[in-house]
């Protein structure tokens, strides 16, 4: 059977998969709904949608101090040079910023994720990079193969921030759940409880 070409073909392709897990707990949740759009453009093929939508991820969610001051210019560089590196190695994530603090959950699967967190942990643009949670996650939240870029400087970002910064080590990522959502949505960040 040859693979749908065109953008139409893709398209009514997914309106009938859609169509059929209707009202059932396989609906495409929000990220797999941007995967889909993402295949239908013809971004990505069938193989990078099924590959990514592997459940077995592996995340780390951590908080660091900036070394000194941090320009918008400076994150920008930052982003660019991690949004062609976690692109290749199918990681996704989110990296915030708030008044000198990075937080970044990190997902993906577990060599690709360990091997970037170690470099990660080496870079002398942050300090004091602190752990929250480690291990497999419940699933991918993020469709892109990039860092997303929150920024903010607002009381709920702080106070959301705040909350996540004594935390450490957590026995199990699941734990670090409210904390993030907390800070995802004081970010203004979309994002989906994860399946279960
Ligand atoms: C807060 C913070 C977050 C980072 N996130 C990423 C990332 O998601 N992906 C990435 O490739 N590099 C990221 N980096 C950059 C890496 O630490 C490192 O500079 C990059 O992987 C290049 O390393 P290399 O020159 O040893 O290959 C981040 C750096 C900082 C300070």
């Amino acid at each position: 059977m040859q693979p749908p070409e065109s953008e139409d073909q893709r398209r009514r392709a997914i309106t009938a998969a859609v169509a059929l897990t209707a009202n059932t707990p396989q609906a495409p949740q929000r990220y797999e709904r941007q995967l889909l759009s993402r295949y239908q453009r013809g971004e990505i093929n069938i193989e990078q949608v099924i590959s990514l939508l592997d459940n077995s991820i592996y995340q780390v969610l951590y908080h660091s101090q900036a070394t000194g001051t941090v320009s918008e210019a400076q994150l920008q560089s930052l982003l660019a040079e991690a949004r062609g590196f976690n692109t290749r190695h199918q990681l996704t994530g989110i990296l915030l910023y708030s008044d000198g603090r990075f937080v970044q959950l990190l997902e993906g699967p577990e060599p690709a994720v360990r091997a970037l967190y170690a470099k990660i942990q080496q870079d002398p643009r942050h300090t004091q990079v602190v752990t929250v949670s480690e291990g497999p996650g419940p699933s991918r939240r993020f469709a892109d193969w990039s860092m997303g870029l929150g920024r903010t400087a607002g009381p709920a970002a702080a106070q959301a921030l705040d909350a996540l910064l004594v935390q450490e080590n957590l026995p199990a990522p699941e734990l670090a759940e409210p904390y993030l959502h907390a800070l995802l949505r004081a970010f203004g960040v979309p994002f989906e409880e994860p399946a279960r």
